[in-house]
Parts: structure tokens; sequence; C-alpha cells
């Protein structure tokens, strides 16, 4: 008798959770108890939310005007379309065997898609016919002696049919890559190359160059050893 009685509760438990765990179909959105709030539900205003302390009522804040962020590099005070300040603007930045070998690495992920693995702009998205437009042959006369100012501001600005690449390359990692276009050209007649670790700056004065903070440069080396 004992038996049947547990097989009969036993069944109607289960028959009880089955019928319970089907739900109406409608998503369940609260989350239930909550063990930690604090942690499921910041104190703090998240990024992307309005925020009543600012006049513009975003939370995320813009640099304060004039500060440069530690490890980023001074202003290059370009302006966009002053094609004549493209001409002479260059950098004192000189790079070793490793920056060489990112600013390759770079070019391969950003340019190559138009401007070809062998800077010729056969690139494939060229090649497959599908981008109307003509991208720079770097081995062509007409760019194998292009100021590397009038470069940096392509990758800057964009050109015609070319984007910015301004989101994607930060001021070194496009120096890195145009002074990796200008190897190549130096190997294919074009200008002595003048970007390697060890060359003289040029006499023009660059106005880029690693923010002028020794304070800022030592901590950061500090900060460095640190998460070593
Ligand atoms: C979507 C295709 C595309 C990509 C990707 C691309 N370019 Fe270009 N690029 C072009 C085209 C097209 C032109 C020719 C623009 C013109 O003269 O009308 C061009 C022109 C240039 C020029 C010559 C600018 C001048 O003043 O005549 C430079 C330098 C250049 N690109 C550098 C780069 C670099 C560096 C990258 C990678 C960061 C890059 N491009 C990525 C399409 C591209």
């Amino acid at each position: 008798m004992n038996t049947i009685k547990s097989i009969v509760v036993v069944s109607l438990g289960v028959a009880i959770c089955g019928l319970v765990s089907c739900d109406s179909g409608n998503l369940r959105r609260d989350p239930g108890h909550i063990y930690a709030p604090d942690m499921t539900y910041s104190r703090a205003y998240d990024a992307y939310t309005s925020n009543p302390n600012f006049a513009d009522g975003q939370t995320s804040r813009q640099p304060v005007a004039g500060t440069i962020a530690r490890g980023h590099m001074l202003p290059d005070h370009l302006k966009e379309g002053d094609t004549t300040s493209y001409k002479t603007f260059t950098t004192s930045l000189r790079f070793n065997v490793d920056e060489m070998k990112e600013g390759g690495r770079l070019f391969n992920i950003y340019c190559a898609i138009c401007h070809g693995p062998n800077l010729d702009g056969q690139g494939p998205l060229f090649a497959s016919g599908k981008f109307a437009s003509m991208p720079a042959n770097f081995k062509d006369g007409k760019y194998l002696h292009m100021p590397v100012g009038q470069m940096f501001a392509a990758a800057k600005y964009g050109k015609n049919m070319m984007g910015s690449y301004a989101a994607q390359l930060d001021e070194k990692q496009r120096w890195m890559v145009i002074a990796y276009i200008k190897k190549v050209q130096s190997e294919n007649g074009g200008d002595a190359f003048t970007f390697g670790e060890g060359a003289a700056a040029p006499a023009a004065k660059a106005d880029t160059g690693k923010a002028a903070m020794p304070m800022a440069a030592a901590d950061a080396k500090k900060d460095e050893k640190k998460t070593k």
C-alpha cells in the first residue's frame, strides 16, 4: 500500500513539475532573486546612459581640452584640405626593424586590399572589378616621390574614393605604414629611405613626436614593469 502511495505521490510531483515548467511562452524578463544587487544594478552611470549631472546629458566625456593621454602623441595641427601644408608636413619618428615589420603588417591589413600586397594598385578588391576607382600604384612615378605628409594626410582624411583610416590607425601606426610604403618605394626607384632607426631627422621642424612629458614617460615605464 505504502509503495502505491509513494508511486502516486512521486508521479504527481513529476507531473506538476512538468506543468509548471511549461511556460506560456512569454519570456521571463525579471531576474528573480538578486544575490548582489550592487553588482546587477551599477551605482555608477554606465557609459552610454544619460546623465543629469552634465549639461549635454551624456555620461561619456571628451578628454579635457589641452590634455594628451599618456603614451599618445602631440596633435599634428594638420588642417583637412590644406594641401600646401600636407606637402611639407613630416615627422621626427624613426623606426626599428620590428616597427618596420609592424608597418608592413598594418599595410597588409588595411591598405593591401586596394593598393595591393605589392603596392602596385592591384589589390584584390580593385582587381575583382567591384571597386571602380584605381587605387594609387605606389610603384608608379606619380607616387614614387610623393611627400610623406601628403601620404599621411591621405591615411588620416582619405582621398576621393578612399576613406579615412584615422579611426583604425593611430598617428604612430600611420607613420609606420607610410615608412613601409617609402621603404618599398626606395627599393623601386623612389627616394632614399629616411625612416630607419639612426637616420637623421629631417631638417624641417616636425611638430609630431612623443609627447614631451618625461615624468609621464617615467611613470609609464614603472607601470609597464608592474604589469610584467
Ligand atoms: C577601399 C580602397 C582603398 C583602401 C583600403 C586604401 N586606399 Fe589609398 N587610395 C585608394 C584610391 C582609390 C586612391 C586614389 C584616390 C584619388 O587620387 O582619387 C588612393 C590613394 C592613396 C594615396 C595617394 C594620395 C594622394 O594624395 O594622391 C595614398 C598615399 C594612399 N592611398 C594611402 C593609403 C594607405 C596608407 C592605406 C591604408 C591605411 C590606404 N591607402 C587604403 C583606395 C584605397
